[in-house]
């Protein structure tokens, strides 16, 4: 077991004192055992970290105007809401439900941008009160948004998504978006018809969009993407400021194999680059440029801690049986998505055993990890898993009862929570007797 290598996926701050794992100056065994488990927290200064990288690399290399979004997708609470805000970031929701934590977070319309490839009438309505810009996904939507602009007293700024027909390598088909054959945005001919009813209608139309895929490290189809929808931009014809952007889905790695961690660095300045040329070859003014980050912000701050309930050897395999799993984070089941792991005590004991650590659910996909290397742990004892902080908890599920794991964010040796750990009756509730 290489801890050091481990060590490069869990948040900066990450410190073993006494054998013990600390993260952001906590004690994580004691958050553990105050707490209870399965347990997620985020360390604030890997957040800041990731939010300033973007910003350095964004004044660096572009001279224009640039924002970031943070894709809410990937996690969000009015906690995280407020701290994008404060990194000078607006937040993409994606819908009513997630429109209503940000403005529960208290932010302001110029800080709420709108996705979703079917929005709903309250999703519009939502989001015309309470956001500056929608990313309009379709035609249909277009004539929905053009038919309730005239009830609403406001005028949002929209935005076309665009699908350029080009794929990113990302870790599972699934996580494609920007192929041809994708749901999600308008081809060539749709965006210039889209373009067309603006103008007739009065729509503020001032920007165009895509988003390729997520969880991608080599940056090179976005080159002829970012062509493309400056071909159609052209073709559009905007006057004076207009806005571009390539969304997000930068990576990160998740597993010690897949280190080096993918530079935010190169990314930015790919996309920078390749947008400043083409603006150049087409004589075009620069746009204002925008970039849509969700895990490559958050997850490397979040870390998901399980108890080891049971251990137990069947069919050659030994299996750590932890007491969370696919109801907290499906992405193994969904994706085959690959983690690693250290014990959160007795960290520098020998790496004796290969054991596969597996969820409490009823169902043989609730596997965490399936095969890693550690020191013997005993029932009782914790593990934490690294690269927790995004799709994981927003993915989540009640399967088997799951009751959803409590959040902390952690800063400067204290923790504070996010989340309170979700009780039975919080989901029965609802449930009608
Ligand atoms: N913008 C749009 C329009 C998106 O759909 C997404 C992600 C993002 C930005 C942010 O992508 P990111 O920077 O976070 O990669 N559940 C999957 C990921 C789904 C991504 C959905 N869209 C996973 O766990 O890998």
């Amino acid at each position: 077991m290489n801890i050091e290598a481990r060590l490069a996926l869990f948040p900066s701050s990450t410190r073993i004192i006494a054998d013990r794992l600390f993260i952001g100056g906590c004690d994580i065994e004691q958050l553990a055992e105050e707490y209870g488990t399965p347990l997620y927290v985020y360390d604030r200064a890997e957040l800041d970290r990731a939010a300033s990288l973007y910003r350095r690399a964004l004044t660096e290399t572009w001279p224009g105007a640039w924002s970031v979004t943070y894709a809410g997708k990937a996690f969000l609470n009015p906690v995280i809401a407020r701290w994008a805000a404060a990194q000078g970031f607006r937040v993409d929701c994606t819908g009513a439900g997630e429109i209503g934590i940000a403005v529960y977070a208290g932010l302001s319309p110029a800080q709420i941008l709108v996705h979703g490839v079917n929005k709903t009438k309250e999703d519009l309505q939502s989001a015309l009160r309470h956001a500056g810009i929608i990313v309009v996904d379709n035609l249909s939507e277009l004539r929905k948004i053009a038919c309730l602009v005239k009830e609403s007293k406001t005028l949002p700024d929209l935005w076309l998504r665009f699908q350029p027909g080009l794929a990113v390598q990302t870790h599972h088909a699934a996580t494609q978006t920007g192929h041809e054959g994708s749901k999600f945005g308008m081809n060539e001919t749709q965006i210039i018809e889209a373009a067309s009813f603006c103008r007739e209608h009065g729509l503020r139309l001032c920007g165009i969009h895509f988003h390729q895929g997520s969880q991608f490290r080599d940056p090179a189809p976005l080159q002829p993407a970012i062509e493309k929808a400056l071909d159609l931009a052209q073709e559009i014809g905007w006057k004076g400021e207009w806005h571009f952007s390539p969304g997000g889905g930068w990576g990160v790695a998740y597993h010690e194999d897949d280190l080096p961690q993918p530079d935010i660095w190169e990314y930015v300045r790919a996309v920078t680059d390749w947008t400043r040329q083409a603006c150049r070859q087409r004589r075009m003014e620069l746009p204002h440029l925008h970039l849509e980050p969700g895990r490559s912000l958050v997850a490397r701050a979040g870390v998901a801690i399980y108890q080891v309930g049971t251990i137990k050897h069947i069919g050659g395999r030994t299996w750590l049986l932890v007491d969370g799993g696919m109801a907290d984070n499906p992405r193994k089941a969904l994706y085959g998505a690959r983690y690693s792991c250290l014990p959160v005590t007795r960290l520098t004991g020998e790496a004796t055993q290969t054991v596969s650590i597996a969820g409490p659910y009823c169902e043989s996909g609730d596997i965490l990890i399936e095969e890693i290397t550690l020191p013997a742990l005993q029932e009782g004892e914790r593990i934490a898993i690294p690269v927790s902080g995004a799709y994981q908890l927003s993915m989540a599920s009640h399967y088997n009862g799951a009751r959803r794991p409590a959040v902390l964010m952690l800063e400067n040796g204290r923790a504070h929570p996010m989340l309170s750990r979700e009780t039975i009756d919080d989901f029965i509730r609802q449930m009608h007797a």
